[in-house]
């Protein structure tokens, strides 16, 4: 059997890299593509170095663009690649724009796919990554699920169980796997951090970046939370542009307590969320590494289709109320924060489950 593991942006490759290790491991004949939806060193390159993944075989170069022209691009330049290589099975992983892009090629191909993070819903169409998760599960030939949620919202949607297998979370199998390598990362010192007396922030969605109220109400919060403990904030390029583009720069600035990072690499983000007093993100990844790590974390958003981080770990949704946001850092900060549960199946072993699955056959 020929695979193609396909990765794109930044929160793939932490998701791919266990499932390419068990494959290589297991000698199966398989290739990387990753489509350059993320380019920067700081959103790709590092990530590859840090998780020991090898070289994409293949590089499609699409860079950033609208919607439609990042999708387009991508099913173009995918399609060449299923057509020279012919394999018998696609994998993706996710949520992003190629996500979506390359399973529409597999599939109108008749070439399998497999997607991995299948079944979680926002119930929010505003989301893009909401319209890629529904049209992605529904041509899969394989969903991987991650929670329990997942298996109820796929057969909802009348998607036959026989193609769904609770697997577990390949994300923590990376984190299982780097955790201890992770702690040797001096981040913490290079920064002038001591461990658990920080805030660990992250923001890119476009509901609240691109939105200049909602970017601002969020701002409101660091404000009075910076008073409390100092806060780290590694900044997305998005949400960097558009703190310019809205002329916020100056009140960032003026918050002595917070400090802009680049975006880091995945052992010193590791580091920095493991030893965090508190995160608060609107990212969907660090809901559940939080919840595993059991850090207490604020969600910036008014959803999560990761419900379980909610309901078993240490996530609490708050919304974009800036007075939301800050009572409840105070709860945690005052030490009423939840510990919770870790997950099912979250155990550092779904990449072999996924694997066994495929090659059963
Ligand atoms: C994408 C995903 C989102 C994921 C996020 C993680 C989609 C629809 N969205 O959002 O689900 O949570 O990645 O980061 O697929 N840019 C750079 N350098 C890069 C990449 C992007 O500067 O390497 C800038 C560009 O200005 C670009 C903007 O970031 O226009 C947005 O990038 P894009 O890939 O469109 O979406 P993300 O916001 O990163």
């Amino acid at each position: 059997m020929k695979i193609i593991n396909v990765v794109g942006a930044r929160p793939n490759f932490m998701k791919v890299a266990p499932i390419q290790r068990v494959m290589e491991h297991r000698h199966l004949d398989v290739k990387l593509v990753h489509t350059g939806q993320h380019y920067d060193e700081r959103m790709s390159k590092l990530f590859f170095i840090d998780l020991q993944m090898p070289q994409p075989d293949v590089y499609l170069n699409v860079g950033s663009g609208s919607h439609a022209v990042q999708t387009a691009k991508v099913m173009v330049e995918f399609e060449k690649v299923l057509e020279a290589e012919q394999p018998d099975l696609v994998l993706v992983v996710g949520d992003v724009n190629s996500t979506i892009a390359c399973s529409l090629v597999a599939s109108k191909m008749s070439i399998k796919v497999a997607h991995v993070e299948a079944g979680l819903r926002s119930f929010d169409r505003e989301m893009p990554e909401e319209i890629n998760r529904i049209l992605t599960d529904s041509i899969s030939d394989y969903l991987f699920v991650t929670e329990q949620s997942g298996i109820d919202n796929l057969k909802k949607e009348g998607i036959s169980p026989d193609k769904i297998f609770f697997v577990g979370h390949v994300m923590i199998d990376s984190l299982v796997y780097f955790l201890e390598k992770a702690k040797e990362s001096d981040i913490l010192q290079k920064n002038g951090l001591q461990p658990h007396e920080y805030a660990l922030i992250t923001l890119h969605r476009p509901s609240n970046v691109d939105v200049k109220e909602n970017f601002e109400k969020i701002l409101s919060a660091f404000e009075q939370i910076e008073s409390d403990l100092p806060i780290v904030f590694p900044i997305h390029p998005r949400s960097r542009k558009m703190i310019e583009q809205f002329g916020l720069s100056s009140r960032v600035e003026k918050m002595k307590n917070l400090r802009l990072m680049e975006p880091q690499g995945y052992l010193d983000f590791m580091n920095m969320m493991q030893q965090a007093r508190l995160v608060m993100t609107d990212s969907g990844g660090i809901q559940e590494e939080t919840t595993y790590l059991q850090i207490p974390c604020l969600t910036i958003r008014e959803n999560t289709e990761r419900p379980v981080t909610v309901e078993q770990g240490t996530n609490i949704l708050v919304g974009t109320d800036t007075n939301r946001i800050v009572s409840e850092a105070r709860k945690i900060l005052a030490g009423n924060g939840r510990k919770g549960r870790i997950p099912d199946l979250w155990d550092g072993k779904a990449a072999e489950r996924i694997v066994d699955i495929l090659t059963r056959a």
